[in-house]
């Protein structure tokens, strides 16, 4: 077997990155260890920023995103008990952002690459990757009872924090900068309609809580928890009753309730390896990078990162230019380090620590009061929420 690009990983950083390819004439071949019902099911995150629709829609694949993702304009900050309203759009030149779950995208993304016919693997095992340090890389890998060597020109490891494309690099060859943080984020989706219109992140003294929604029916809602939070201390009424605390205010409005459809643990990092690329192996998205959930970045920066390597794909192949490629780990990076220090901010800025001096939470509750008091400080806020603009980072 021999394709252009070998990528490794399904989730929206492969398959964008695939779609982006086949737009531009290249072949790629996605393998992913999961199945495919797997992978249109997770539930992730659901924040897309402005240029991740752009880009979506401008690559032929944000129809059905622009027919039933949600617009959103504002947030609310909550804290002493009275929302605060960040206006997003008012600061940022009409700029938004668009509540659709990342699984959503997951899903157009693969029905686009069946319809076009690219070739698409998914429960592959033993992906092993090799040659990659020089000019003759390859993939190795079972699929369908049989083992497999898939000859390429380049490896784009997509296949997440898990994933065994960072693995593959020598250790030597990699910096690593990390922080974990003393909680988790419990996580239900509820068969509930949403009761406002915006999301609501909590500041509260029990600990952070955000309102969220994925669509008119259902609500997404977050409670900060132990980072080891066993779940089954947490049956749904309980969970219920911490969601009213935190994000009531007394004003008469309620969260909806409804059917739990969904529980989970999300653990709380800030995690970077530079450089993202190694000889012929680029890495992308959480392959390279994790931020908490706090700033909505995720799956923003899988994005912009595959949006690089595409381009400069284009320019090795379509006019024999490799500066792109030399320069894709120095340009993702500074909208991945703009996004982590933005994620670790919202994450400061919002959650109980554990054992937190007094000091830090005059200094926690001087910022709320700025960020809501002060247009700049808004602006500022609105600015890196909405996602700044690709242009912004592509100076070399
Ligand atoms: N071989 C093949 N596929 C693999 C392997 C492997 N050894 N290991 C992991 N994978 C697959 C996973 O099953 C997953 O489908 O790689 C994919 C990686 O996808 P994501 O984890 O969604 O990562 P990414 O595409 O970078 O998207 C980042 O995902 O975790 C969220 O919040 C994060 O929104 C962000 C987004
Ligand atoms: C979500 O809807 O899942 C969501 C929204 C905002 C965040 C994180 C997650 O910051």
């Amino acid at each position: 077997m021999r394709t252009q690009v070998a990528i490794i990983g399904a989730g929206p950083a492969g398959l964008l990155l695939g779609h982006l390819l086949l737009r531009a004439g290249i072949d790629a071949v996605v393998m992913e260890d999961r199945s495919r019902q797997h992978v249109e099911q997770r539930i992730r995150a659901g924040v897309l920023e402005q240029g991740t629709v752009d880009l979506l829609v401008a690559s032929g694949v944000g129809e059905r995103l622009l027919r039933q993702g949600l617009r959103h304009h504002g947030i609310d900050l909550l804290f002493d008990a009275r929302r605060h309203h960040i206006d997003l759009s008012g600061p940022t030149g009409g700029r938004a952002i668009t509540v659709y779950g990342q699984h959503e995208v997951v899903k157009d993304l693969i029905a686009a690459r069946l319809a076009a016919g690219a070739p698409t693997l998914f429960q592959v095992s033993g992906v092993a990757l090799h040659g990659f340090d020089g000019n003759k890389p390859s993939v190795t890998f079972a699929h369908g009872g049989r083992r497999h060597t898939l000859h390429c020109d380049f490896i784009a490891g997509c296949d997440g924090f898990h994933g065994v494309s960072r693995e593959a690099i020598p250790p030597a060859a990699l910096q690593v900068f990390e922080r974990s943080y003393p909680f988790a984020w419990l996580g239900i989706l509820a068969e509930a309609a949403p009761a406002a219109q915006e999301l609501i992140y909590a500041s509260h003294a029990r600990g952070f809580a955000l309102f969220s929604m994925r669509s008119p029916q259902i609500t997404r809602l977050y409670l900060q928890c132990r980072p080891d939070e066993d779940l089954g201390q947490w049956p749904d009424a309980r969970i219920w009753q911490e969601l009213h605390a935190r994000l009531e205010t007394g004003d008469g409005w309620r969260l909806n309730e409804g059917p739990v459809l969904q529980k989970s643990v999300t653990p709380m990092r800030s995690h970077v390896v530079e450089p993202m690329q190694y000889g012929r192996l680029f890495l992308a998205g959480d392959a390279a990078h994790i931020v908490p959930p706090t700033g909505a970045k995720g799956m923003n920066l899988a994005v912009a990162d595959v949006r690089a390597l595409a381009r400069a794909l284009a320019a090795h192949y379509g006019e024999r230019r490799d500066d792109l490629l030399a320069a894709y780990s120095v340009t993702c990076l500074r909208r991945v380090w703009r996004a982590e220090h933005f994620s670790w901010w919202m994450t400061a800025l919002l959650h109980r620590f554990p054992g937190q001096a007094p000091f830090m939470a005059r200094l926690q509750q001087a910022e709320l009061e700025y960020v809501t008091a002060s247009p700049a400080a808004a602006a500022t806020l609105a600015e890196n929420y909405v996602g700044l603009p690709f242009a912004t980072f592509e100076g070399t």
